[in-house]
């Protein structure tokens, strides 16, 4: 059985107090939750404060990003080694805003998520098309583009099994706009049964979250879905009240 995972990528939001702030909130909701993994992604200054607040408790955390690189003179990077340094469970690696923003290819997000799990981390890796990709009919081979880029990696399947997937339609991305549980359910399901053919206990094993607008209203639904396994949240995450009620959402689907 697949537990849920209700992760928060809080993007580059935040300041000192609204982190303390939200964690506390989200730590006296917690007892609420009963069957879903709870994760917070704060931005990289913040994870001291995740780990200050975090260690002991049940809520992991992790960053938006991870460095491809060991450790050197690539100013401006974070490496894998820092990350497990403040304890952290999971990286987020190729969200489709570093995709956009900061131009990083499947060759470049492999390397990252290969340093992650090196280092013992749990890599999240973010997959999904672009509105114009969608209405072309290339939703299925972006997403497949962007499985194969880990699945073609030495380690293979076991190297994806060391992970988790996010599916996330670019178009759903902060605009309101969700995926029907449909349209997510056909994704998934496409996603697991391309690790099936790797792979078919690996598939079965294999947490995907869907991330896209995903709020209060929607989440129950979403997750009613057979591959849907938990979400990875944005705008809603950052509000305990919206992000609390995903994770009961996800209570409600274990
Ligand atoms: P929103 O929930 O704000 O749409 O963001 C989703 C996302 O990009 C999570 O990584």
């Amino acid at each position: 059985m697949r537990q849920p995972l209700i992760a928060g990528n809080w993007k580059m939001n935040g300041s000192k107090v609204m982190t303390a702030e939200l964690l506390t909130a989200i730590k006296a909701g917690l007892g609420d939750i009963e069957a879903s993994e709870v994760a917070v992604c704060p931005p990289f200054p913040y994870l001291h404060i995740a780990e200050e607040m975090l260690s002991g408790t049940p809520i992991r955390y992790g960053s938006q990003d991870c460095s491809r690189e060991e450790d050197g003179a690539f100013t401006g990077q974070v490496s894998a080694t820092m990350l497990k340094d403040f304890g952290c469970t999971y990286a987020i690696v190729g969200h489709s805003e570093r995709r956009l923003f900061n131009a990083e290819t499947d060759a470049v997000i492999a390397r990252k998520y290969q340093m992650v799990t090196a280092h013992g981390l749990t890599p999240i890796l973010c997959v999904g098309e672009t509105l114009e990709e969608r209405e072309q009919g290339k939703t299925e081979e972006v997403v497949a583009r962007h499985l194969d880029a880990v699945l073609e990696l030495p380690g293979g399947v076991a190297e994806l099994a060391k992970g988790v997937i996010a599916y996330e339609p670019v178009w759903a991305i902060g605009t309101g706009v969700t995926a029907t549980p449909e349209q997510a359910q056909e994704v998934h399901a496409f996603l697991r049964q391309r690790v099936a053919k790797k792979d078919p206990e690996v598939a079965a094993e294999l947490r995907i979250l869907y991330g896209g607008s995903m709020k209060p209203g929607n989440a129950l639904e979403l997750m009613a879905q057979a591959d849907i396994d938990g979400g990875l949240i944005g705008g809603a995450a950052l509000k305990a009240a919206d992000f609390l009620a995903i994770c009961k959402a996800g209570d409600a689907n274990a």
